[in-house]
């Protein structure tokens, strides 16, 4: 268990501490795990270059971190809760001991299917036990997980497998989702189907039992090859640069990349926020929404958790199904102490209005916390007062995929709350604000660019085949800064909020999405010329999505039209893509140079029609007005 901070002036200590002497403080942190051999050297970095190396020369497996250094003392302790998505479902658990047989069996059955350490795998699973266990038992014999969330499209999919040539997809026969079941492997056919070369092997745990298509040697049923296997299976060691894992996501041009995490300091840093974030204590049970298909359910409801020793709850269903009460009844059953979940899903809920949460028994919440995008103080005082019942404190945590744990939060309980605040960086964490030239602003009461100036653990290492376009991304706007997408404001106390993304990166409902990935699958239309797309303030998503499309010819029946649009979109990226608003136009405003003038889409797109400042430099300033008669 990482060591655990207890009030805001420890913090305050810490924090200083891990400033003056950030190598010192990490290499005690990374003292408290279990270590094949110790590091030579606790870091190494250039920014420029990016090249950032922690933990030199260290060998591990984090999988025994996470669950062979517990049997002794907590081996019959619950790790994991499953809470299915039929509200009259079985609970399941599994102790650590368990969870630990498990792995060791999937990993033989990886391992005597080909696996091997270094191999890609793909996972496009639903929220059960078994993608834990499956993306464990990788990390068990150094494979590398490449989860992808199982709401994309088969094209989506198909992209990600190929872009990390993986060998091998795992998936379950169906997944359950609210009321509907979704033929998932009938996705993952199509998606292998579509030139992922390197796939041998489709293994498909059997969820349902429903009838799916089957290629006889290339498709492996899970339980035929796990359930024979040895309950041991000696962890791989690693080294502590070595990958652990791919994740994709979008960014403000081309396609998704994928994250790269390795496996020392992702284990140091995600062990150490989870334990101070949500003072997590023995014996408590914590609960995080997320799905493990994004960066959140990665670090916090399987590594994190695990490593700390902690009860985790994974719930395979959706928030609204059988109904809006549904978190609150899970939260009553489960008698969940720290409660983690996005901000849209809350605003989602609070639509309901409070008695789907006042027939439930909360009174074991200790904490409640938010990830993913801002929150705005409605929901937040909602969240604090209805769910909370203004005793629970509430950390809002900013952080990103890239950044592999959360970074700027406050720790449960301990430190100053303001809504909408994120608050102060963790530990070890140095964020700087910059002006327009890249230039650091210091004081309080500033607004800027949001970069990191110092390395951190849990920091991306490169993006899957292609270091220099990380470099380009994180590490060339500023010098010698990793540059965040965010901006963000520091109050008078130093505390920061974030204000959101400042280049063509949208977050709906907590999805991350590129406008450009958008506008990509909108093209692919065959009526359609061109088109931009960004996003707008949605009362529950947060940002909803814009797109103002040129067509090849008039469009006469636009509901017609629109819906194509939607079926193209969905196939290209996945529901979670659709455009909420779509507005057909003659042209898009742009500067005499040809680029797209986003600012004034924007402004359009958010009603704010009165203050599109000055329009005479366009090439074609006559599309504004029409362009604004049309705003929907
Ligand atoms: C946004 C999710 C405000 C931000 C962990 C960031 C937030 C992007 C917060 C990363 C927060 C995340 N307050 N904005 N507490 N948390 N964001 O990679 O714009 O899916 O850059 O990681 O979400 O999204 P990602």
């Amino acid at each position: 268990m990482s060591m655990q901070i207890r009030t805001f002036e420890e913090y305050k200590a810490v924090y200083q501490r891990s400033v003056e002497d950030p190598e010192g403080f990490w290499a005690e942190q990374a003292g408290s795990f279990n270590w094949r051999k110790p590091w030579d050297k606790v870091l190494d970095w250039n920014f420029r270059d990016l090249d950032v190396k922690w933990f030199i020369g260290g060998k591990l497996n984090i999988t025994e971190n996470c669950l062979d250094r517990h049997l002794a003392e907590r081996g019959d302790q619950t790790a994991i809760i499953f809470e299915p998505n039929d509200p009259n479902g079985e609970t399941t658990t599994y102790t650590y001991r368990q969870l630990y047989e498990e792995v060791c069996k999937t990993a033989n059955a990886l391992h005597a299917m080909g696996v091997r350490k270094g191999d890609r795998i793909c996972f496009y699973m639903p929220m059960i036990p078994q993608l834990a266990i499956g993306v464990l038992a990788c990390a068990r014999i150094g494979a590398i997980h490449s989860v992808v969330f199982a709401g994309f499209s088969a094209s989506s999919l198909s992209d990600r497998i190929k872009d990390a040539s993986c060998k091998m997809v795992i998936c379950s026969d169906y997944n359950r989702r609210g009321a509907k079941n979704i033929p998932v492997k009938a996705i993952v056919d199509e998606a292998v189907a579509m030139g992922c070369d390197s796939v041998e092997t489709v293994f498909v745990h059997q969820n349902t039992g429903e009838a799916i298509n089957w290629v006889e040697g290339r498709d492996k049923w899970w339980h035929e090859q796990v359930d024979h296997q040895q309950p041991e299976c000696p962890a791989e060691e690693m080294d502590s640069e070595d990958m652990l894992f791919i994740l994709y996501t979008s960014g403000s041009t081309g396609k998704p990349k994928g994250v790269v995490h390795s496996c020392g300091g992702y284990m140091v840093y995600t062990c150490y926020s989870f334990a101070n974030v949500f003072q997590y204590q023995p014996g408590d049970i914590y609960w995080c929404t997320a799905d493990i298909g994004w960066i959140t359910g990665h670090s916090y409801i399987v590594y994190g958790p695990l490593l700390a020793g902690a009860t985790t709850v994974m719930f395979e269903g959706v928030p609204t199904y059988p109904d809006a009460g549904r978190f609150w009844q899970i939260v009553e059953k489960l008698k969940v102490n720290q409660f983690y979940t996005a901000p849209t899903a809350i605003r989602a809920l609070m639509a309901f209005g409070d008695d789907p949460v006042n027939k439930y028994d909360l009174s074991s919440i200790k904490l409640l916390g938010t990830v993913g995008e801002p929150i705005n103080e409605e929901a937040w005082e909602w969240y604090h007062k209805v769910v909370g019942k203004e005793k629970c404190p509430i950390v809002d945590t900013w952080w990103q995929t890239e950044t592999g744990g959360i970074m700027i939060s406050g720790l449960g309980g301990l430190s100053p709350m303001k809504p909408s605040f994120a608050g102060y960086p963790l530990p070890g964490i140095q964020p700087c604000l910059l002006d327009g030239n890249g230039k650091e602003i210091d004081g309080n009461n500033v607004e800027g660019v949001l970069c990191m100036k110092y390395p951190w653990p849990s920091m991306i290492r490169t993006t899957y085949g292609d270091h220099e376009r990380c470099r380009q991304t994180y590490f060339s706007s500023y010098d010698n800064m990793y540059f965040t997408g965010d901006g963000a404001r520091r109050d008078e106390n130093g505390m920061y909020r974030i204000i959101g993304r400042i280049d063509d990166v949208i977050n709906v409902s907590g999805h991350r999405m590129g406008t450009a990935e958008v506008e990509n699958a909108i093209n692919e239309h065959p009526k359609v010329v061109e088109s931009a797309v960004v996003g707008y303030p949605h009362d529950i998503k947060g940002q909803g999505i814009y797109a103002y499309v040129i067509t090849l010819e008039p469009v006469n029946d636009l509901e017609g039209f629109r819906k194509e649009l939607l079926a193209v979109v969905t196939r290209e990226i996945g529901p979670i893509a659709k455009p909420d608003k779509i507005q057909v136009v003659s042209g898009l405003p742009k500067t005499r140079s040809g680029k797209i003038m986003r600012r004034i889409l924007r402004k359009v797109a958010s009603g704010e029609t009165d203050s599109l400042g000055d329009i005479s430099t366009l090439l074609n300033p006559e599309v504004v007005e029409e362009i604004k008669d049309g705003a929907l």
